[in-house]
């Protein structure tokens, strides 16, 4: 090439840079009939669009926009228990409701009472501490002052006989006097008939987007109906009134007596899953019961606390100290709502439909990489023009010559067919 040509295409290269502003370029398509390959392709296709259609639109609900629930929940506990505890100092009582839901109220949530330490009529001064707490052999062990962190009181500085166990000696303390026995009354629970206490359960919702509110009390009940009947997940799985001992069942406690002992956690999960495509008379909740502590635990089992009530007699202060063990009843409340919207199923056909880009690169890596005829294939897909032809192809597009270059090429593609393959084949069509 004569140093004329060269500087002639220095100048058109920078042509070229003003020159694609107005230029449109269009992509080369090379067709393969390969019965294999568009068989494999096809079948990419489908998946893909099987995948979009049934998986994220009809099974996912691509088609809905969705909201979460937003929720009140209060209960209620009916039941009584009567105990005649002899040797204690609780004696024969009735326990009603206000006696053993601790405390009356509570976010999402009850507790009921099923087995108790009572300590009734303490008052302050000084008395001996649990000797388990604070055991001595001399005052000195007792030093005036000093507080039982993990007991009850403050220390006078005396070691005096114990009066809960015989031979043993204890650190004298000001506290609530007499200080607590801590020992359940044997025979397991207090509280055998709380496994036939109801609770109701009323759950307001509303899906603040679509406007659609609800209750877990369903209208169609009258009151005799709601005050008779009892959740069953079979027969009557809408009424709100839950039997304690259902829920235990369901939640996969079988032996009440045990919980009841020490006392545990149990959730109750109201879900709501409403397509409000439907009337929202559907949209109806389903329950779900779980014990959430771990009976198996070695040490600090179940669930317990103390609490005291508090009364005055002749000017002097009082109170009844009952550590209270029982079922601890979460409710959570769950749902989610969906109803047709146009933006998230074009969102989603949108994106769905990108995926069908998977499918050219999957058959592109076969034809050019994988396949038997992948020399040919290339050779077709990619055209690589050498320094000189390009050179000569720029000018001669510089002299309108466009249809003949194109030729060029072709003839071109055809020569390299034949170099690789033996002569003889049909190099016409690329099979
Ligand atoms: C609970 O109620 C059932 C049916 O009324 C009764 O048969 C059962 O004895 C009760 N359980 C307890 C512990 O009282």
């Amino acid at each position: 090439m004569t140093s004329n040509a060269r500087s002639n295409i220095a100048v058109k290269t920078v042509d070229r840079g003003f020159g694609a502003l107005f230029r449109y370029e269009t992509s080369k398509v090379v067709q393969i009939s390969s019965i294999k390959v568009s068989v494999i392709y096809r079948l990419i296709q489908l998946l893909i669009i099987a995948y979009v259609i049934g998986w994220v639109v009809v099974y996912k609900k691509g088609y809905q926009d969705f909201d979460d629930v937003v929720s009140g929940v209060t209960t209620k506990v009916k039941g009584v228990q009567y105990t005649n505890l002899t040797g204690t100092s609780i004696g024969a009582r009735i326990w009603d409701v206000a006696d053993y839901v601790v405390p009356p109220q509570e976010n999402n949530a009850f507790f009921i009472t099923t087995n108790a330490v009572v300590t009734r009529d303490q008052t302050q001064g000084a008395c001996d501490e649990d000797p388990s707490v604070a055991p001595c052999f001399s005052d000195a062990d007792c030093p005036a002052g000093k507080p039982q962190m993990l007991g009850n009181g403050v220390n006078t500085g005396r070691c005096v006989p114990s009066s809960q166990a015989p031979n043993k000696t204890s650190c004298e303390i000001l506290a609530w006097c007499p200080v607590e026995v801590d020992q359940l009354p044997a025979g397991g629970t207090m509280f055998p008939e709380a496994v036939n206490f109801t609770v109701l359960i009323k759950d307001s919702i509303e899906f603040p987007l679509f406007g659609v509110k609800r209750r877990n009390v369903l209208d169609y009940y009258n009151s005799s109906q709601l005050q008779n009947c009892v959740y069953n997940p079979d027969t009557d799985m809408y009424c709100p009134v839950f039997r304690i001992g259902d829920i235990l069942k369901l939640a996969g406690i079988d032996n009440f007596t045990k919980i009841a002992t020490v006392g545990g956690v149990v959730s109750i999960t109201v879900n709501w899953d409403c397509n409000l495509d439907w009337d929202a008379s559907y949209c109806n909740p389903t329950y779900r019961f779980r014990r959430l502590d771990d009976e198996n635990t070695k040490i600090a089992k179940g669930w317990n606390f103390r609490y005291a009530n508090y009364y005055r007699i002749n000017d002097t202060d009082h109170r009844t100290l009952i550590k209270a063990y029982g079922l601890r009843f979460v409710v959570y409340v769950t749902g989610r709502a969906g109803r047709f919207n146009v933006i998230p199923l074009t969102m989603n056909l949108g994106s769905g439909l990108a995926l069908l880009g998977i499918a050219t690169v999957l058959c592109d890596m076969i034809v050019l990489y994988l396949h038997h005829k992948k020399v040919i294939y290339r050779g077709a897909k990619y055209e690589t023009l050498e320094d000189d032809d390009a050179y000569r192809l720029m000018n001669e597009e510089d002299d309108g010559l466009l249809s003949e270059t194109s030729q060029d090429a072709r003839q071109r593609v055809r020569a390299s067919a034949q170099a690789l393959d033996p002569p003889g084949g049909n190099y016409g069509a690329i099979e």
